[in-house]
């Protein structure tokens, strides 16, 4: 039995996608178990580069995947990556959907654009997908699922129903309720052959000894419960969540990888104690192509931050890490690792509670050699040059586990193994 569940370390967009890709080709089933389609995984295979939002990326590697409970699906816009993923000859045969997977509607993204317009300077950065709001009205307990779509009147009473609050709420509503309610019944025959238990459908793989790779969207410091709140995003990408968003006991999880970049990025509000905003930050967002997959906004670039990676480390019980975009890191004459914090005077090395706090801290460095030479067609460990070697061995030493993968490029190939994940 082996269930891997791979997370992001950092603020995500860390490249689980191309890793996900990468181990889905020795695995059978990947489950993506949280967010929605605020994610964007760009995963590229030979000359073809794919652009996912909903589906998992196990599908270009022609796994079972299972959208999970803990995801918020946009229908029509998984339509359309459906069609897509199919026009570009990939099989949508092994794609399954959690009937209990909550629905994204127009009014969330409705809601969501207002409530960002409404906090002025605090505003979240978040991708105006419908997340925040599809999430609040999932606890709220006004929420629609999947299943509810293709359930006839009892789908049509709860979609009314939840107009009403928003037009009491807007006093108008900018959509005809009629023609949702035909439109959404429309997505849900269009899916229905999709939809399945799917706690169920994991147990049946994990009883046939299927190797299962549990999908996390976003990264560790926006989960939450965890992440810099609020400038968070509404699920729990860290690893408890693939428990609740399938539907699957802790106990039946082999391990935890964190994928942790070579330095930082962040898109959206909130503190960043590494960011580098001058000539330095520029280079990362060139060499690193660092512009978001799902709204393309330029992503805020940064030194590595050791505080958050070990504090990554715990909360997610991780046991492994893969190194992505190391390549990225060449031709600096210096690259530098963040430690520890200096508060109001004071060395700390865990992450403090507050948004404001973690903004006043002060980053401690140690100071690396760079390397000059193009990495990216390294095949082995002992090709990297010495300073690369240094710099994963001084990760190592922070986060006090294994680097077993290195990523050096985009591709399948350019990933070095150090040691068996799965
Ligand atoms: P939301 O998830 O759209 O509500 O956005 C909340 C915060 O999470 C914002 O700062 C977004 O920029 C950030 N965020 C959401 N999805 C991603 C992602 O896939 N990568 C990086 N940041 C994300």
């Amino acid at each position: 039995m082996v269930v891997l569940v791979v997370v992001g370390a950092q603020w995500g967009d860390e490249g689980k996608g191309k890793i996900t890709d990468y181990l889905a080709s020795q695995g059978d089933l990947v489950v993506r178990y949280q967010g929605g389609a605020n994610a964007g995984h760009t995963v590229v295979i030979g000359d073809d580069e794919y652009r996912l939002h909903l589906i998992p990326s196990g599908i270009t590697a022609g796994c079972q995947v299972l959208i999970g409970s803990g995801v918020v699906v946009d229908p029509e816009l998984l339509l359309r990556e459906m069609h897509r993923v199919s026009s570009s000859g990939l099989s949508l045969e092994g794609l399954h959907i959690a009937e209990t997977a909550h629905v994204v509607f127009p009014y969330h993204k409705l809601l969501d654009q207002l409530q960002e317009d409404l906090r002025c300077d605090d505003r979240v950065g978040t991708t105006l997908r419908g997340i925040g709001p599809a999430y609040t009205d999932k606890v709220s307990r006004e929420g629609i699922r999947m299943i509810d779509l293709v359930s006839g009147g009892s789908f049509a009473q709860r979609l009314h129903a939840r107009l009403q609050r928003l037009e009491d709420q807007l006093s108008v509503i900018p959509f005809s309720k009629a023609r949702l309610l035909r439109q959404f019944r429309t997505y849900g025959q269009l899916l229905e052959p999709y939809l399945c238990d799917a706690s169920d459908f994991v147990l049946r793989a994990l009883n046939c000894e299927k190797k299962i790779l549990m999908e996390g969207a976003q990264g560790t410091m926006l989960d939450v419960d965890h992440g810099t709140y609020p400038f968070v995003t509404s699920s729990s990408p860290t690893a408890g969540g693939a428990c609740t968003g399938v539907g699957l006991g802790p106990t039946s999880i082999s391990n935890v990888l964190g994928v942790v970049k070579a330095y930082t990025s962040r898109v959206g509000g909130g503190p960043f104690p590494t960011e580098l905003t001058g000539s330095l930050g520029d280079q990362l967002r060139t060499q690193g192509q660092e512009f978001g997959t799902t709204t393309g906004r330029p992503r805020r670039c940064g030194w590595l931050d050791g505080v958050a990676l070990r504090y990554a480390t715990r909360v997610n019980g991780l046991g492994m890490l893969c190194l992505s975009n190391l390549d990225v890191l060449s031709g600096f004459d210096q690259v530098k690792i963040a430690v520890s914090y200096e508060y109001q005077g004071a060395v700390i090395n865990n992450l403090p509670p507050t948004a404001e706090k973690l903004a006043a801290c002060r980053p401690v460095y140690e100071t690396l050699c760079g390397w000059d030479a193009d990495i990216s067609e390294c095949s082995c460990f002992s090709e990297l040059p010495e300073a690369a070697r240094r710099y994963i061995a001084t990760v190592e030493e922070i986060s006090q586990i294994p680097v077993a993968l290195i990523s050096v490029g985009p591709r399948r190939s350019q990933t070095i193994k150090r040691r068996e994940v799965w």
